[in-house]
């Protein structure tokens, strides 16, 4: 309208004077009293508060006493300041001719809102929290809206009830925050984040959709722990906790991933632990090493957690116990090795450590107890056979026709016993 014919606005504005003298309503929703807005680079019109259109009014920088706009100018109560740029920012005041109506006005100039930047992220498996930041930088007082809705899909959740898809308010915690909390959600639902920023000059929104199986991740475990264990200076035992962030339960549990590097050495060593603990074998001795572990969601959902803080620990120095110097050579090589030497009587001097922290040993010895095991059960297996087949084989010389079958020599065991 005011593109095309600047005269038509003010043709309305004396229509509107005649029909009755209306109060020019000026903007006062945002800032301090006085405060108006307008864009960079565009026209601003100010508005003199509680002076009716089409009155005359005079204009003047607050700063200094000068006329900027005289009551002839035809332009009612409205001081224009076209293509405005910041040196107009400021307060102004206004002035009816006979002096009995003045306001100060401050003028504060930047843009319109532009679509916020957003991202959402959990910490755990219920709750999930939403950022952002401006698209651009408007120089004015902003707010931001948010709130979230669950999306339906068509055919499943319009079915049971209509009221279930919000839209709800996204609390932001404390007020004002860049972050927004929505609590309870759903593991498997698809939400709809609506972000909508807004200032004086307008309303921007993004819509972003987010999944807490997608933007999963947790917070790095807590309480890292790295021991020497005294006796084995190529060990170390590695210990953390559940980020408190994440409650134990059952069907969420986090899985974990763990580096380690001596000083100096550039490339990490890595490592999925299977519980809370870990027991280095291959440490250098004599180094300080660097450890740091991650967590993520025991069956992939989401990313995995940042890296928590780098602990550092020394392996054992001391000298080993004497009894453990078989050959010469340190204990941590034989350890080094495959277990052969694990069923070896000396095993329990090995451990003055608190024993139940090595995980991977005693695996090992059933392992090879079992493999024992089935040795033996094989000989024995054997053995029988052999027996059996011999006997059968006597049997055979003895009298006439052979039996069959695997029962065979048992029958002639009986046989021969009762003969
Ligand atoms: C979700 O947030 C609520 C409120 O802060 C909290 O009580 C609950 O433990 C959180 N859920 C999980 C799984 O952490
Ligand atoms: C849908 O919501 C409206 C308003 O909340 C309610 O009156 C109506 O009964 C609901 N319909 C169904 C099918 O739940
Ligand atoms: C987003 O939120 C704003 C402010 O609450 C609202 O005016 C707008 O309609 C919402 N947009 C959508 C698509 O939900």
């Amino acid at each position: 309208m005011s593109s095309c014919c600047p005269g038509l606005g003010r043709l309305l504005v004396a229509v509107a004077t005649a029909l009755g003298s209306v109060s020019s309503p000026c903007p006062q929703a945002w800032g301090p009293p006085g405060a108006q807005y307008g864009q960079l680079g565009r026209s601003v019109a100010l508005c003199c508060p509680g002076v009716a259109a089409g009155v005359p009014v005079s204009w003047f920088w607050d700063r200094e006493p000068r006329l900027l706009q005289g009551p002839s100018s035809g332009q009612g109560p409205e001081l224009v300041l076209t293509r405005a740029d910041s040196t107009d920012e400021g307060s102004y005041i206004c002035q009816t001719l006979d002096g009995a109506v003045g306001a100060t006005v401050t003028l504060r100039l930047g843009y319109p809102p532009a679509r916020p930047v957003v991202s959402c992220r959990a910490a755990d498996y219920e709750n999930f929290s939403c950022t952002w930041g401006p698209g651009r930088v408007s120089h004015l007082p902003t707010q931001y809206l948010t709130s979230y809705r669950k999306k339906t899909v068509p055919g499943v959740d319009n079915q049971r009830t209509n009221s279930s898809t919000g839209p709800w308010p996204c609390p932001q915690d404390p007020p004002g925050a860049a972050r927004c909390v929505v609590h309870g959600a759903e593991f498997w639902s698809q939400y709809r984040i609506n972000v909508t920023e807004v200032n004086p000059l307008g309303a921007s929104t993004r819509l972003l959709d987010v999944s807490l199986q997608n933007i999963l991740r947790p917070d790095p475990p807590q309480g890292l722990r790295v021991e020497p264990i005294p006796g084995h200076p190529r060990r170390l035992h590695v210990s953390w906790k559940y980020p408190v962030s994440w409650p134990h339960q059952p069907h969420f549990l986090l899985k974990f991933r763990l580096q380690y590097r001596p000083a100096q050495h550039p490339a990490w060593s890595t490592v999925e632990p299977v519980g809370l603990e870990e027991v280095i074998t291959d440490a250098v001795a004599g180094l300080p090493h660097a450890v740091r572990v991650s967590a993520r969601d025991f069956l992939d959902a989401g990313t995995w957690s940042s890296w928590s803080p780098e602990v550092w620990g020394t392996p054992s120095a001391g000298p080993p116990p004497e009894d453990l110097l078989v050959g010469g050579q340190p204990p941590s090589r034989l350890e080094a090795q495959p277990p052969a030497g694990s069923l070896v009587p000396s095993r329990p001097s090995l451990q003055p450590g608190p024993r139940p922290l090595d995980h991977r040993v005693p695996l090992e010895q059933v392992a090879m107890l079992a493999s024992l095991g089935i040795l033996s059960f094989l000989g024995l297996v054997a053995g029988a056979l052999v027996l059996g087949l011999w006997l059968r084989l006597r049997l055979d010389q003895k009298d006439g026709p052979p039996k069959h079958g695997f029962l065979g020599p048992i029958n002639a065991v009986d046989k021969f016993k009762s003969e």
